[in-house]
């Protein structure tokens, strides 16, 4: 006789069973189901709603259950294939295994432990990734750099202020998922179908028990809601955008016309047909798996939208976009610090990119404004005039007469001796004095600042990690015990 249809129903259409089952997507969830089964029993002996001998062989079998469990895919789901397991092993006593759980409070209760450790595991990724940003930074405070506005050259930065950027959002990213951590770990466990249950379950002893920091209170929110999916979806798409919008500019960057960097040739690929290629196909693929998640999350914000309360079987469509964003956001993540770690700042290149463009311009209006006292709108005309006027070849000298002739041109007396005669995009940088600016003093400042944030969250995540390693090793010792206890 079916486990799960017994005498209520006959035999499924073996194609609306395959077709409604996600036996072949749930591996990911076998541990979690297991602590949550595990977690459940202890509970219910501790509290004498199961007979300790009836735990015990239960407790006995979930512990001998192979990481790697052989699925029977007639079966529906994990659920399934543990409880038959479990029956398999334990005999009649198996039979008491779902007293007071379903699988609706179960499922969710294994999607949120499988999403808080890959939630901080993207987390570790991050600061990875933003450490090896730091460590490049530092190297390059000195290096002077294009920066675009329109994709135009607009004003010199430095190699590291570039890099900083990244680092800047993606510790945004971090703060972010570890935000959403504490609405993820929050445990269902107890709510059974959605009504809760008869049977005088502890849903703080058992959340616990799996290291969860509370519980979901209603029981009907509990089992129907997944938000805390699209919340981790969101981080990670968010993540995943910053990283394609870095991606992006290094593919640029190490473009013919661009040639500031050159990529790894350990990640980069060549053509079938053009020898000379060297594509940077590892940013390539980074950047196309912002779309990938964009999707995960639209396919798991349309499933919920107008989904009526409580469960429904459509949210069994998602579960598996957890652990699909967060194997490609870690993996592009970690290829990234390996494509900052390699790459290599053509600084001829990238200190000719920095002058170009007449980019010191902003710079030198700023200059009449402050040390002439023209108003800042008249400056930038007279500097934009010669903009216009500027030859193809020119050098600071030029410039200098060519900006006291457009003064006149426009009623202004200037007197530019004091003008240094040489002013290029070190000076610029130099000169800066707003915080946060390519100004190496305010880059180091920025360095300490972004350090110390990093350290911070990678405390925060080791301390996470750790409590749900304690709250596993309390519920192996628990089961132990009652184990223990029966055999004596
Ligand atoms: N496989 C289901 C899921 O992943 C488990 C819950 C099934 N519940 C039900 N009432 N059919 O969501």
């Amino acid at each position: 006789m079916s486990l799960l249809r017994g005498k209520r129903l006959g035999r499924m259409d073996s194609e609306a069973a395959a077709f409604t089952a996600s036996v072949d997507r749930d591996r990911p969830l076998l541990e979690a189901v297991i602590a949550i089964n595990a977690a459940h029993l202890v509970s219910l002996a501790k509290n004498g709603v199961v007979d300790p001998k009836d735990a015990a062989s239960i407790l006995s079998s979930l512990r001998s259950a192979p990481t790697d469990l052989e699925f029977d895919t007639s079966l529906e789901d994990v659920h399934m294939n543990v409880e038959q397991y479990v029956s398999k092993k334990a005999g009649e006593a198996g039979g008491f295994l779902n007293l007071g759980k379903s699988r609706n409070d179960q499922v969710c209760t294994a999607l949120r432990i499988v999403t808080r450790s890959e939630l901080l595991k993207v987390v570790d990724a991050i600061l990875e990734l933003v450490e090896s940003l730091i460590d490049v930074a530092a190297e390059n405070t000195e290096v002077r750099m294009p920066g675009y506005t329109h994709l135009q050259v607009a004003q010199p930065t430095t190699v590291a202020h570039h890099l900083l950027n990244y680092a800047g959002a993606l510790l945004r990213d971090v703060q972010r998922l570890a935000d959403c951590y504490k609405r993820v770990n929050l445990s269902p466990m107890g709510s059974a179908a959605f009504s809760g249950t008869t049977v005088p379950v502890d849903r703080d002893g058992v959340a616990r028990l799996l290291g969860f920091d509370g519980i979901i209170e209603n029981s009907m929110d509990a089992v129907s809601s997944r938000d805390f999916i699209l919340e981790f979806l969101s981080g990670a798409l968010l993540t995943q955008l910053d990283l394609s919008r870095m991606a992006e500019d290094l593919i640029f960057y190490s473009s013919q016309e661009a040639s500031y960097v050159d990529q790894p040739d350990d990640l980069s690929s060549t053509s079938s047909i053009m020898p000379q290629k060297k594509n940077a196909v590892v940013l390539e693929i980074i950047r196309a798996k912002a779309g990938t998640i964009l999707g995960l999350f639209t396919y798991a914000a349309t499933i919920v939208k107008g989904l009526p309360q409580s469960y429904n079987l459509d949210l069994q469509e998602m579960n598996s976009y957890v652990w699909m964003a967060s194997s490609d956001l870690i993996k592009s993540l970690k290829l990234m610090s390996k494509v900052v770690r390699k790459t290599k700042y053509r600084k001829d290149r990238l200190e000719r990119g920095a002058a170009s463009g007449f980019s010191v311009a902003a710079e030198l209006a700023e200059y009449l404004t402050l040390k002439h006292n023209i108003p800042f709108r008249k400056a930038h005309h007279i500097v934009g005039a010669v903009a216009s006027n500027l030859p193809s070849i020119y050098t600071f000298e030029d410039i200098k007469k060519m900006l006291v002739k457009e003064a006149k041109n426009q009623g202004v007396r200037l007197d530019l001796s004091k003008l240094p005669s040489s002013y290029d995009p070190s000076t610029s940088v130099r000169s800066k004095k707003s915080l946060g600016s390519p100004n190496p003093l305010h880059v180091k400042l920025m360095m300490n600042h972004m350090r110390k944030e990093m350290k911070d969250a990678a405390g925060w995540a080791r301390q996470r990690a750790l409590s749900i390693d304690r709250a596993s090793s309390v519920l192996a010792k628990e089961s132990n015990n009652i184990i223990k206890e029966v055999r004596k």
